[in-house]
């Protein structure tokens, strides 16, 4: 397609109707305001000269709403039917926009016959009427006059053009703004995934806190967007920034993610083949999976978003099959991302009829092939034995790891990293000697030990000492104890199934 790079995905489908010449569009969105913004956008843009954009709405009927000081239509009659009788007689190109004209529509056959007449009129002489609503309504003898827009997300473009007009105003106001490329880059990141007007919702929080607008604000906006993109309840954004550091062990994944790092940053040069799609960790519970994918956002430098199956499979959604496409949908919109299936198994196993669950199934299967390139997938699995071999056939997921319980080196590791967490210094403990009484721990029960050896420490108000963490040892009895042929039957399933997310250690 043949288009400038700065124009925004929603201004390059306007255009597509410019081009196309269709003169009945019908915009299925509830942003308004921003409607009125790519109309006004496209018709100083795509028209030499620029055209007027009209707007009409029930309350206010028809004025013009590209700029102050442009004079008004005269507004004596309201109705629907009035407007459509002023677009057909009005000499010259315009833009109309007629918004939530689905009622209309949906009350009158006048209007639907006034609105084919209102094609052939329109036709050729770059007059352009778009229908803007939340809904889509469109009645079965206009399926061949009007165009349907989706518009969905804001893309980055539009989010940048959208900063810069929020500057002046906070300026104006005594705030700071800082919009230097590295800072718009990394506020516009955090604004993807809300529609324009929830965007100017938080940026306008986000300003009341902190007074300005630049990487202060960061912290604030990214907490907005939490909270207004789990309101969906279909996909979460994880606000986490654990580190690839932070993880104790697992080398092998760690070292294979810092490599496809540098493949996702090149995505747009390098061929399809090679862009990193996703990735599929399973392993025994409490040893990493879910710390691993965050890291994999923070290393990739993208946001974290999850998928919640037990959501899709709740039913409030629509049927599974729906929300989960519903889902995947909004994540092609808020690439680049990092999107986490956490267990992705229940795709398969918890849809009421089997039918369902192939149905499901293999959709994610094809979306995986064919879902924007800036979408990096990692799949999380517990139930090994739910995951079909298609699953993990080669090529779907650029790898499978299994996460293994950690070796001796590896839980002195997790237990350094948990001290550090905690503010004290490994360096003054002999984590070494733990080795033989944490024996086939997870991390989790690292992580358990460490906690219960400082509440000891500090219910007896000293320092934590080495003698508190032997002793919590002792307390703990793993879950590689407890459920032994589980944990084995895990390992020797994932033996030559998948990839060991650690390096393998003599003897093992
Ligand atoms: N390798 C590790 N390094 C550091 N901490 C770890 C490690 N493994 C586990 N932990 C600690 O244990 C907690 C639980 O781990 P995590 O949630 O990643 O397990 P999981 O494999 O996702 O388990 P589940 O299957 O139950 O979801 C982590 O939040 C972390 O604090
Ligand atoms: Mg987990």
């Amino acid at each position: 397609m043949n288009h400038k790079p700065e124009e925004s995905r929603a201004l390059r489908s306007l255009r597509e109707v410019f081009d196309a010449g269709r003169p009945l569009t019908y915009i299925k969105s509830a942003e308004e305001h921003r409607i009125v913004q790519l109309l006004t956008d496209a018709a100083t843009s795509f028209f030499q000269p620029a055209v007027p954009v009209f707007a009409w709405s029930l309350t206010d009927g028809l004025r013009r709403c590209d700029g102050a000081g442009k004079q008004n239509p005269p507004a004596e009659d309201l109705s629907p039917r009035a407007v459509l009788d002023y677009i057909a007689k009005y000499d010259g190109p315009g833009l109309f926009l007629l918004k939530d004209f689905h009622e209309p529509l949906r009350e009158g056959g006048e209007i639907r016959r006034r609105l084919r007449d209102l094609y052939e009129v329109c036709f050729d002489r770059r007059k352009f009427v778009f229908i803007s609503s939340p809904l889509q309504f469109i009645p079965d003898e206009l399926t061949r006059s009007i165009i349907l827009i989706e518009l969905g997300l804001p893309d980055l473009v539009e989010i940048f053009a959208f900063l810069h007009s929020e500057a002046p105003g906070i300026e104006a106001a005594g705030g700071k703004v800082d919009l230097s490329d590295k800072t718009l880059q990394q506020l516009g990141r955090a604004l993807q995934g809300l529609t324009l007007d929830e965007a100017r919702h938080a940026v306008r929080r986000a300003v009341a806190q902190t007074g300005s607008l630049g990487t202060d604000s960061l912290a604030a906006l990214l907490e907005e967007k939490r909270l207004l993109v789990n309101r969906t309840g279909l996909v979460q954004y994880v606000a986490d920034s654990t580190k690839l550091e932070q993880i104790g062990g697992l080398e092998t994944l760690k070292s294979w993610l810092t490599d496809r790092r540098r493949l996702f940053l090149m995505r747009d040069e390098v061929s399809n083949d090679i862009v990193p799609k996703g990735v599929l960790i399973m392993g025994i519970s409490g040893c990493g999976k879910s710390l691993s994918v965050k890291a994999i956002a923070s290393c990739f430098e993208l946001p974290l978003y999850r998928i919640d199956m037990t959501e899709i499979f709740s039913g409030r959604h629509g049927t599974p099959e729906y929300s989960f496409a519903a889902a995947c949908r909004m994540l092609e919109q808020i690439a680049p991302a990092v999107c986490w299936f956490d267990e992705v198994e229940m795709a398969i196993t918890s849809a009421e009829n089997a039918g369902e669950q192939g149905r499901l199934f293999a959709f994610f299967l094809t979306w995986m092939q064919e879902k924007s390139r800036g979408l990096f997938v990692a799949a999380t699995a517990n139930s090994i034995d739910l995951l079909p071999a298609e699953m993990i056939r080669k090529g779907r997921f650029d790898e499978v790891f299994f996460v293994d319980l950690p070796s001796d080196e590896e839980r002195v590791d997790v237990f350094r990293i948990h001290l550090l967490r905690r503010g004290i210094k490994p360096e003054a403990f002999n984590l070494d000697r733990l080795k033989r009484f944490t024996k086939g721990w997870t991390g989790a029960e690292v992580e358990q030990c460490v906690v219960s050896a400082m509440t000891t420490a500090k219910l007896e108000d000293r320092e934590l000492n080495d003698d508190d963490i032997l002793n919590a040892t002792a307390n703990i009895v793993p879950l590689s104890k407890t459920m032994k042929e589980q944990v084995d039957h895990i390992r020797e399933w994932a033996f030559d199934r998948a990839v060991r997310a650690s390096p393998r250690e003599a003897g093992r």
